[in-house]
């Protein structure tokens, strides 16, 4: 299937990043999201002069409710045909009896309620024009619960029940919903999670990740499939992890 406009959100790093780009080199009009401003606007000068495209950005809190309506008030928001609900995170490992309540806050806002308000948002614009892909970060976290990440977890559990459920409420009006599942990949995702650039490296010592642009790619697949052909589902592992604690090192 071919799309005029994707919104991407957490364009300014990593898997949101790579998104953009391979979406780019399609063709594909661009809304980018994140908090980082700055990064965004030269994403879009260099993605508008290398793939003569028009890439609009926007900074906005996906916890915030009132960012997510005024995103629905730019311009290009109506035209968006390929939503990628990409902005997330973990924070930390401790255990529940141990975690600090706003890490959970931050995950839960972020990863599920924040999804849940700019896919409404964006809905009945995909609905009346007969036309729309929404594409889920979601991860092996949200089939696998490990020690220390019960809430982070539970996120991507309720991104994949979404998924599920979005599907269900959608079916007859020709839109179609994508559950991206990977395993480790490599992006800020594991320094943000620590608060730690050395401690970050360390989860990927010996192993060979998976890169953001392999899960790009993935993505690119999944929506270029046929308008009667759903990928409904994704679980992207690195050869070197077999399940969530059981990784290779050399
Ligand atoms: N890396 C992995 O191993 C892995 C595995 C499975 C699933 N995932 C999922 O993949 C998605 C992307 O993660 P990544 O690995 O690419 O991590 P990343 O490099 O840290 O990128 C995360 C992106 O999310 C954005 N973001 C975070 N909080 C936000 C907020 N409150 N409002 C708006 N944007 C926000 C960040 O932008 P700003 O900071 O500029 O706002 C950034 O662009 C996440 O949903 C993550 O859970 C990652």
């Amino acid at each position: 299937m071919k799309f005029k406009r994707a919104l991407i959100t957490g364009a300014s790093s990593g898997i949101g990043l790579a998104v953009a780009e391979s979406f780019a080199a399609q063709g594909i009009d661009l809304l980018l999201v994140a908090r980082r401003e700055e990064r965004l606007l030269k994403l879009k000068t260099r993605l508008e002069r290398k793939h003569k495209i028009d890439v609009t950005v926007a900074a906005a809190d996906m916890r915030k409710a009132g960012d997510i309506a005024a995103l629905a008030e730019i311009k290009a928001f109506a035209g968006v045909d390929l939503l990628i609900n990409n902005a997330g995170l973990a924070r930390g490992t401790e255990k529940i009896q141990d975690a600090n309540p706003a890490d959970w806050e931050a995950m839960l806002e972020t990863n599920v309620t924040g999804l849940l308000r700019l896919t409404r948002a964006l809905l009945p614009h995909m609905i009346k024009k007969k036309r729309g892909h929404v594409v889920n970060l979601g991860s092996v976290a949200g089939r696998w619960v490990y020690p220390g990440g019960a809430v982070y977890c539970a996120s991507k559990f309720a991104v994949r029940a979404i998924s599920e459920g979005l599907r269900m409420d959608l079916i007859g009006t020709g839109l179609r919903v994508t559950n991206i599942e990977p395993g480790m990949v490599e992006t800020e995702f594991s320094e943000v999670r620590f608060q730690s650039k050395e401690r970050a490296k360390g989860v990927y010592k010996g192993m060979t990740p998976l890169s953001a642009q392999d899960i790009a790619e993935s993505i690119l697949w999944a929506v270029q499939r046929p308008a009667h052909v759903n990928i409904q589902e994704m679980v992207i592992y690195p050869t070197d992890q077999a399940a969530i604690q059981h990784v290779h090192r050399r």
